[in-house]
């Protein structure tokens, strides 16, 4: 099966049609997602929050994300593979960033890397784009920053704020990315963004307006436990069907019932 490229993104946007990621962490879910038609799969740093049971991104390795990217990468065909940059693994040195989203590419292999961008990053995304390896921007609620901004919040409301996301987005296109995610900016600073740059613009939190959209793939299918951020739609309850099926595995184990002939061997 044809793989989903960088240039085949680019064009999406200029054909006007919508871009669609989701995150994976396992080879067998990427597999689904795969076979469902997405155009990329993120191995995202929410690895922390929603399969190691972190309350944030921050103490993700980047050992940890070669590794899911390499196994996510077993279940691939179709879509393209991004690989998110943990805390600090770009953050120190240019040198550190380009080593770093090199392992990406040559040991989990990963076709691009994302990393959560400010105006000081500018630089490392021109030097890692430079070393051959596609580049994707992440504007807006950055969770790697925390810290600076006091929690997971709105980001662009204030008029300041709006103008320099804005002016932010053009020069991460100018810089060298191939697209840059949005994440929790009102709908019409995502629109403006989104009209004002030729690179497709991936929302999460950003509204109807943006290039592609993009979820973490335990909120879509109802993994994740409440409560859940207003932006994730829940597709389906995995969360309520898997604990009905190992209640009646629990059931069926007490009462005796299971095995039963069927399935036992003679
Ligand atoms: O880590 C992640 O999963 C992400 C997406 C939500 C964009 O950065």
């Amino acid at each position: 099966m044809k793989k989903v490229t960088v240039p085949e993104l680019c064009d999406m946007k200029r054909r006007g049609e919508k871009i669609v990621m989701v995150t994976a962490y396992d080879s067998a879910t990427a597999n689904i997602i795969d076979e469902a038609g997405v155009d990329i799969v993120l191995v995202g740093d929410s690895l922390g929050n929603v399969i190691q049971g972190l309350p944030n991104t921050l103490p993700v390795t980047m050992d940890e994300m070669i590794y899911h990217t390499k196994i996510v990468s077993k279940g691939i065909e179709h879509a393209h593979l991004c690989g998110d940059m943990p805390f600090m693994s770009y953050q120190a040195s240019k040198e550190d960033a380009i080593r770093n989203a090199g392992r990406f590419i040559k040991e989990g292999g990963a076709e691009s890397i994302k990393l959560e961008t400010n105006e000081n990053y500018l630089d490392t995304i021109y030097a890692i784009q430079k070393a051959g390896i596609p580049v994707m921007g992440h504007i807006g609620l950055c969770p790697q920053s925390i810290h600076i901004t006091g929690g997971y919040k709105i980001q662009g409301r204030e008029i300041q704020e709006a103008k320099r996301l804005l002016e932010l987005a053009k020069s991460t296109e100018e810089a060298g990315a191939f697209s840059i995610v949005l994440e929790s900016i009102p709908k019409e600073l995502a629109k403006k963004i989104t009209e004002s740059i030729n690179i497709p613009t991936i929302g999460i939190g950003a509204g109807p307006f943006c290039d592609g959209q993009v979820l973490v793939i335990n909120d879509l299918v109802g993994l994740s436990p409440d409560p859940i951020p207003r932006f994730v739609k829940r597709y389906v309850n995995l969360r309520e069907i898997m604990t009905k099926a190992v209640r009646d595995f629990v059931d069926e184990v007490r009462e005796g019932v299971f095995p039963d002939v069927d399935h036992s061997y003679n």
